[in-house]
């Protein structure tokens, strides 16, 4: 047992240093075939255990292609199954010939009838946070780095991305297959390793970013993104050089499961960002930002997720005022610390952890999952910003990422660093109860916007009269000002609906924020709105506030419950789970 609470992995076993994948992808049986190879950091005997989930092992052979034993052991319902190899001999390498199942709870089996095209399948992963074991045994614990290759084997007509420089074609492949060359030569954690296949197109944005869709969505995810290259260039002035080379990205699917995915060197996207006036573009910037926070330095296990995201967050805002402007970060502070509060309340009355750092034995990451640690992680780094000021703060952000650059940090020795290089934002700021206490400081950084003041007071005593025109709002002030309004009737929600535009918008966010208060409110005739909208998002942070409005109205419930039936199928196994705890 090592210190991570997710993962069978024991570091005194030895450390995978490479991983070397071969994958033929078969759309007919749902399943990933082939063999994982690890490198380990020396020869050593003894037993080695892996995390697998639902992985069907054929063999394991030594450095020498002779056999080696092993046992899967019991199914735990959170960590998947432990595999352990016995090394009779002395040897640095363990080659695992397997198959995945259709059930793989990272991958995402799509029908053509699921895709833009209509024509072909697709296969998209979510790895994040335990879910790569699903794909391959791995010492699947974020403490463990490595590079990795992968040569997959797909139908001819496809293609394919991964998490790494964009593949090469091997000269031999099997009839009607083509084989692609993958390398990520950088050390990664398991988490972020990532394959899509399918009918994928893709446009340069500039020399070194380059859009990734199926042909019918490649065009409008080319302008929703065009601004790629000077977030690219903001973020390289706040942190340094960008370190992975190329950074592109690809627009899947709408069954894709989140906003976004950071997979190094090809961020991961849901369709529902196509707004078609550029208004969500802040999760390009979030995944991004990332390739510093995050991919390079990278939490030590799940307790310790919000050094990713905590981080992320301040770095996105930090993009974002570079490239629009401070009130545009600022506006976006205020708007989430309205949904932090709100965050804060329901975990404490479901009696879950508000801390940002706490013990998750027995806890699946995908139900624990909040925004606790992106919000309340965001609010502490900008406390010891404000501790020392921002040109300082500066300097300790370039300190910080040259220490620990390509490896795995713990709460604990952040808060050390912190100590030793910052001391007087160490002195300012009570970092244990930060870290470790419940709720938000009392003294938690605030921000104001004198725009978003004006929107406050019109929520006030707001009527169905009072409607001013509002075309010019931007997504972020109509969120806010929603977020400020008492629940409404019937008759005044469908006003407001019509009044914001939120009946007719191609936005995800308003979609989402119109449907759950009509549903709240009982505006008749909602139905066929909700079953196109459930019917085609994948993106459990739009469904889930629909579906649990849903599930409070008496004659809505029944119609919640069969549309989670018809669409599971499309959905990644943390929305399914997420739904149906909505439901409950
Ligand atoms: N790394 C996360 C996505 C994630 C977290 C996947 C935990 C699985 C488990 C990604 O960077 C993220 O935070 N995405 C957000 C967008 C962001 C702007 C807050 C999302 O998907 O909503
Ligand atoms: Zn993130």
């Amino acid at each position: 047992m090592g210190n991570d609470p997710h993962s069978y992995t024991d570091l005194s076993q030895g450390r995978t240093t490479d991983l070397a994948l071969d994958w033929t992808v078969d759309f007919e049986v749902r399943t990933l075939r082939g063999a994982a190879k690890l490198t380990l950091d020396a020869a050593r005997e003894g037993p080695l255990d892996l995390d697998t989930r639902d992985l069907t092992i054929a063999a394991v052979e030594a450095d020498d292609g002779s056999p080696l034993a092993f046992e899967l052991g019991d199914r735990d319902p959170v960590m998947g199954q432990r595999l352990r190899i016995q090394r009779e001999r002395p040897t640095a390498t363990v080659t695992i010939r397997y198959e995945t199942s259709p059930d793989a709870s990272a991958l995402l089996w799509l029908e053509p009838s699921q895709t833009d095209g209509g024509k072909q399948p697709f296969v998209l992963s979510q790895c994040q946070a335990i879910h790569a074991r699903s794909m391959a045994p791995l010492q699947d614990s974020p403490q463990v780095r490595a590079p990795y290759t992968a040569r997959v084997t797909i139908p001819q007509a496809l293609s394919a991305v991964m998490s790494a420089a964009p593949g090469t074609e091997e000269p031999h492949a099997p009839e009607g297959q083509r084989t692609l060359a993958f390398a990520m030569p950088q050390p990664i954690p398991s988490y972020l390793l990532a394959l899509a296949v399918g009918d994928i197109d893709s446009r340069d944005l500039g020399p070194r970013t380059r859009v990734y869709a199926e042909p019918g969505v490649v065009e409008a995810a080319a302008w929703e993104f065009a601004e790629v290259e000077q977030m690219l260039s903001a973020a390289e002035a706040l942190f340094g050089p960008y370190p992975w080379e190329r950074y592109d990205f690809i627009v899947l699917p709408p069954s894709f499961p989140m906003g976004g995915m950071e997979n190094p060197r090809m961020t991961f996207l849901t369709p529902t960002l196509l707004a078609g006036d550029r208004s969500l573009v802040s999760v390009l910037a979030h995944e991004l930002a990332h390739s510093w926070t995050g991919n390079l330095i990278n939490n030590a296990t799940n307790e310790d997720f919000w050094l990713n995201e905590g981080w992320t967050v301040y770095a996105e805002r930090r993009i974002l005022a570079a490239i629009y402007s401070p009130e545009v970060a600022e506006q976006q502070s205020c708007l989430a610390r309205v949904a932090l509060d709100e965050t804060v309340e329901e975990r404490k009355a479901a009696g879950q952890k508000t801390a940002l750092n706490y013990r998750q034995n027995g806890l699946d990451p995908d139900e624990d999952f909040s925004k606790i640690p992106y919000e309340k992680g965001f609010l502490l780094v900008t406390a010891l910003e404000r501790a020392v000021g921002r040109e300082a703060f500066d300097g300790f952000i370039e300190k910080y990422l040259a220490r620990f650059r390509f490896q795995s940090l713990t709460t604990a020795d952040f808060a050390k660093f912190v100590a030793a290089e910052l001391p007087e934002a160490a002195q300012k700021v009570d970092l244990d109860t930060w870290l470790y206490g419940e709720g938000i400081p009392a003294d938690a950084p605030t921000f104001h916007s004198d725009r978003l003041a004006e929107l406050d007071a019109l929520a006030k005593d707001w009527t169905p009269a009072k409607t001013p025109p509002a075309d010019d709002w931007s997504t972020t002030e109509t969120l806010y000002f929603v977020s400020q309004l008492e629940p409404q009737d019937a008759a005044a929600t469908e006003a407001l609906g019509e009044w914001l535009g939120l009946r007719q918008t191609g936005n995800g966010e308003l979609q989402c924020v119109w449907l759950t208060r009509a549903s709240e409110a009982g505006v008749p005739g909602i139905e066929p709105e909700l079953r196109a909208f459930i019917g085609k998002v994948g993106r459990t942070k739009l469904l889930k506030p629909v579906i649990a409005a849903m599930a409070k109205r008496k004659e809505l419930r029944p119609l919640a419950a069969e549309l989670i039936e018809a669409n599971r199928p499309r959905w990644h196994g943390s929305t399914r789970g997420a739904l149906d705890a909505a439901m409950a």
